[in-house]
This record gives C-alpha cells, sequence and structure tokens, in this order.
C-alpha cells in the first residue's frame, strides 16, 4: 500500500467527471489495490473523505471514514466505507449552509449550503449494493466527496464567497459559532 500525492485546485483532474466503474474493472487486483492506496492516503491525510480524483485518478470512488476524527469532533461517526458509482438523491428541501475545508483546497474554509436528507445509493469495493438514507452533517459529508466524481469543489457552492477564511483565523473568528451550529444541526437531525 501507498500514500498517493494529494492533486491541488487547478489540477485538471479536480475538474474532470469521473468515470464509471465496471464490475470486472471493480474486481481487478490493479482496482483494489489502488482502493486500499485510497484509503491509506485519507488516514494519512487524517480527511473525513477522500475522492479518487483527488489522487489523480478520475474514476467514480470515494472513501469515507469519520472515526472521533480530531479535526472534525463535533461529527457523528461513520464506519470506514468504499463508495463506487454513487448516486444521490435529495429528500428534503432543508438545507443548512457550514463551513467546508478540503485536502486538495489547502487552508481555505467557506460557507456552503447542503441538503440535510438524502439517499446514497452505491457499490462497495466488493460490488455490493449499498443503499441508506443519511441525515445532517454526514449528508453534507457526503455531498462534498461525491460533488469531487462530477468535477466539483466546494469553493463552486460557496455562495458568499465573504465566507471564505483560512483556518487560521477560522479558528479566531468562526469556530465558536461553527461548532454551535453543527451541534445543532447534530441535534436536530442525528
Ligand atoms: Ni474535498
Amino acid at each position: 500500500m501507498a500514500v498517493l500525492p494529494i492533486r491541488f485546485i487547478g489540477d485538471p483532474v479536480l475538474r474532470q467527471t469521473a468515470r464509471q466503474v465496471s464490475p470486472e474493472e471493480l474486481a481487478s487486483p490493479e482496482m483494489q489495490s489502488f482502493i486500499d492506496d485510497l484509503v491509506e492516503t485519507m488516514r494519512a491525510a487524517k480527511g473525513a473523505g477522500l475522492a479518487a480524483p483527488q489522487v489523480g485518478n478520475p474514476v467514480a470512488i470515494a472513501a469515507v471514514c469519520i472515526e472521533d476524527n480530531p479535526r472534525y469532533p463535533y461529527k457523528p461517526n461513520f464506519p470506514l466505507t468504499v463508495f463506487v458509482n454513487p448516486v444521490i438523491t435529495v429528500l428534503s428541501d432543508e438545507t443548512r449552509s457550514l463551513y467546508e475545508g478540503c485536502l486538495s483546497v489547502p487552508d481555505l474554509r467557506g460557507r456552503v449550503e447542503r441538503s440535510m436528507h438524502i439517499r446514497v445509493q452505491a457499490v462497495n469495493r466488493h460490488g455490493e449494493p449499498i443503499d441508506f438514507e443519511v441525515k445532517g452533517l454526514t449528508a453534507g459529508t457526503f455531498q462534498h466527496e461525491f460533488d469531487h466524481l462530477i468535477g466539483m469543489v466546494f469553493v463552486d457552492r460557496v455562495t458568499d464567497p465573504s465566507t471564505f477564511c483560512n483556518w487560521a483565523n477560522f479558528d479566531a473568528f468562526y469556530r465558536d459559532d461553527f461548532v454551535q451550529e453543527a451541534e445543532a444541526i447534530v441535534a436536530e437531525f442525528g
């Protein structure tokens, strides 16, 4: 296994629509080895998720793992899961705006509006179907990760550019309010 270099905003691979992965390709040793590397890279970077284009491979695969992440202590946990060819269906008009950041956009955060109730359908790394509903912050995480598979980065969804800030200013000026907002979302949506 290997930790792969993360691609940063401006790299054209982040702007491609990721291609679908066939069952045969998914089962291949090469793709399984790539998925191992994707997961190891996500862990090394302490990310809550990582999409294949972020390590330079424009295939429709993203990993998510939220396990007592020190970067996101307010986030409910979600076990390590690899999503292949994921599809999101929005199930409610309710949205909330929250600060997001991205491993491919170093030291920048900004407010993004996300749906608070979605359905996620995909297959896992073994080709087995995944189909569940998810709410709240975790729903936002999936929307962020799967945006990477359609060539979008969170900055595209920041409707108020005056909310952009670096980590130091986020900590200094916005973190306290943000944690309260995040906890309110957890209380409301789980
Ligand atoms: Ni990202």
